[in-house]
């Protein structure tokens, strides 16, 4: 896949940033939003997705996601959602060297949905949260996601009142990983199209 590729303007990609942590002193939106906030790149138009609105219980659907046989009405409605978007940005906090619970069990509930869309990791912890991004590697690789090679390692410690204020280096990383995604994302859609029916 040629990385170098840039969309036209006409490829709007959807990208869901989703906040990937529900305790009550999280971080994961405010660093959502700072993601969502970037305007470096014309052809995505960058949405927050917040675990907390999408009711979903610990994983009870008697069927594996990958027959997308879903019983629950909490499912079904983040089928839909997570189905309109065209990409996604995961913000992960690291929980015990690895991605919390609640975004393992968001990701579980669905599968080909997640198909084929680019992913942006941003890992946050202590240490950057590299773990974090690590340990989802071969989810998205399961889910068949493709993601984009640059990574973004935060401190939770640079949450002050809600927003996230980057270091230096940060915002241009930030857009260097969402400049992956369009071009990931372009492509795809170019391989999609191109694919005999
Ligand atoms: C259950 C738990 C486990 C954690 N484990 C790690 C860890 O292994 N490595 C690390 O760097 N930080 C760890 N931390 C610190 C978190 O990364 C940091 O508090 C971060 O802000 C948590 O994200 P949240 O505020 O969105 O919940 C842990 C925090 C919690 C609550």
């Amino acid at each position: 896949m040629d990385l170098t590729h840039a969309p036209t303007a006409s490829q709007t990609l959807r990208v869901g940033v989703i906040a990937g942590s529900t305790r009550p002193t999280r971080r994961s939106p405010a660093i959502a939003r700072w993601v969502a906030d970037d305007t470096s790149q014309p052809t995505l138009q960058l949405h927050t997705i917040d675990l907390l609105d999408h009711d979903l219980s610990l994983l009870s659907e008697p069927t594996a996601a990958a027959f997308g046989e879903y019983e629950q009405a909490s499912t079904r409605a983040w089928s839909k959602t997570v189905a309109s978007y065209d990409a996604f940005v995961l913000v992960a906090a690291e929980y015990n060297a690895s991605f919390p619970a609640a975004l393992k069990n968001a990701l579980d509930h669905l599968y080909a949905e997640w198909h084929h869309k680019p992913v942006g990791l941003v890992g946050y912890g202590m240490a950057g949260g590299l773990l974090a991004v690590e340990a989802l590697r071969p989810v998205v690789a399961e889910l068949r996601m493709h993601p984009a090679p640059t990574t973004l390692a935060l401190s939770p410690h640079r949450v002050d009142d809600g927003r996230y204020v980057p270091a230096d280096g940060e915002a241009d990383a930030r857009s260097t990983m969402l400049g992956e995604i369009a071009t990931l994302g372009a492509a795809t859609r170019t391989a999609d199209e191109e694919a005999p029916a």
